[in-house]
């Protein structure tokens, strides 16, 4: 085994204090690839220590967000001082390659756990083999039933460093076909891929900041965002709402963008980004969001943390931010600090809506 690159940068950057870039299930996945391998590939690779410690071998290397392919070309350039031979590509890419190794991190949601089964099945040769990592707490009987969807042979490793490696071979003739799910709010009916944020229905965050809306409106709206879209249904219930002239849909995950693009016709741009980096400073009405605040099993609110800022950036002097949070995150201090003015407008046991003046 060559030296293995250890320095692993997150993107985006987070404050917590346990995050770090990789852990037992990448170490055990880069343990375990079989020596004579002459084509692999690397599958939701976090922030690319499979894929800068491979980098060698040429990997195809598929993920859903851009903050990843960001992380997995940076760490690569960064380690080695070289890159991948060709940049990431995300699930709904439609290039076309043949794999005999599929090495695969085992996302926290069993709806894209599928979605990654769903390519490697296709992309994996006859007698390809796919190694499905994954921390043993996190455990569950779903994950073998996901994956005897897809494989007829499924196997375990033992516990090492509480990682474990699911083990899957031949392919099974016919897999299910994921057909885009329908979530409705009112006479919204929107439509999403497996995998999208809130799947089946409308989170209940979102659906208490929906039921305010209409009292939310700043009286200055012509530009707005919808920062963290998901389906797009929060733009879609500002749309209906009020005039709007141009509003921007911005999502780490592009099957998330590309589901919000199902659901609009008119004044909407699609952003596949994770920053605000492409808006000018004071170019923006209203910014309207249900931020993230976990990263895969663990709670992380820096990074909502850090959109909050970065939409004090780009709103105009006096626009609004409004978020709708779960009230156990503790986001007040922040937005007193960082706004001129910051509303409790309405809260339940459960969640806030803060109305954030510039
Ligand atoms: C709580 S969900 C809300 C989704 C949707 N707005 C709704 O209410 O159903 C947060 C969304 O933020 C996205 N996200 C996470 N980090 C992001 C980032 N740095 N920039 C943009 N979107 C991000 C996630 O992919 C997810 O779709």
């Amino acid at each position: 085994m060559e030296t293995i690159y250890r320095h692993i940068e997150r993107i985006p950057e987070s404050k917590h204090p346990s995050l770090q870039g990789y852990n037992a299930a990448d170490e055990l996945l880069l343990e375990i690839i079989p020596d004579l391998t002459d084509s692999i590939s690397i599958y939701n690779d976090q922030f690319g220590f499979l894929s800068t410690n491979l980098a060698h071998m040429q990997p195809n290397v598929v993920c859903d967000l851009k903050s990843q392919a960001s992380a997995i070309t940076k760490n690569c350039e960064l380690n080695r001082g070289f890159g991948l031979a060709s940049p990431p590509l995300f699930l709904l890419d439609q290039t076309e390659f043949k794999t005999s190794v599929a090495l695969l991190k085992i996302p926290k949601s069993l709806a894209m756990f599928e979605k990654y089964l769903e390519h490697i099945h296709q992309h994996l040769e006859d007698d390809g083999i796919v190694y499905a990592g994954f921390m043993t707490r996190y455990f569950s009987q779903g994950l073998l039933m996901s994956a005897g969807r897809y494989f007829e042979e499924i196997a375990q490793t033992k516990a090492q460093k509480k990682a474990r490696i699911l083990i899957l071979k031949k392919k099974k003739t016919t897999i299910p076909v994921h057909n885009w799910e329908t979530i409705s709010y009112e006479n919204h009916h929107l439509r999403q891929h497996q995998g999208v944020f809130s799947s089946k229905k409308i989170d209940k965050a979102t659906l208490f900041l929906l039921d305010n809306l209409n009292q939310l409106i700043p009286e200055k709206h012509s530009n707005v965002i919808d920062l963290g879209c998901g389906n797009g249904v929060i733009a879609s219930v500002a749309n209906d709402l009020v005039k709007i002239d141009e509003i921007h849909l911005i999502d780490d995950s592009q099957l998330a963008i590309d589901s919000a693009k199902q659901n609009f016709d008119t004044n909407a741009k699609f952003h596949h980004a994770y920053t605000l980096d492409m808006f000018e400073e004071e170019s923006i009405d209203w910014v309207i969001t249900n931020p993230p605040f976990h990263f895969e099993h663990t709670i992380d609110t820096s990074i909502a943390k850090s959109l909050f800022d970065q939409a004090h950036r780009v709103l105009k002097p006096g626009a609004v931010l409004t978020i709708v949070a779960n009230a156990n995150l503790g986001y007040e201090p922040t937005l007193k600090q960082m706004f001129s003015e910051m509303i409790v407008h309405n809260s339940t046991s459960q969640f806030n809506i803060f109305q954030c003046i510039k």
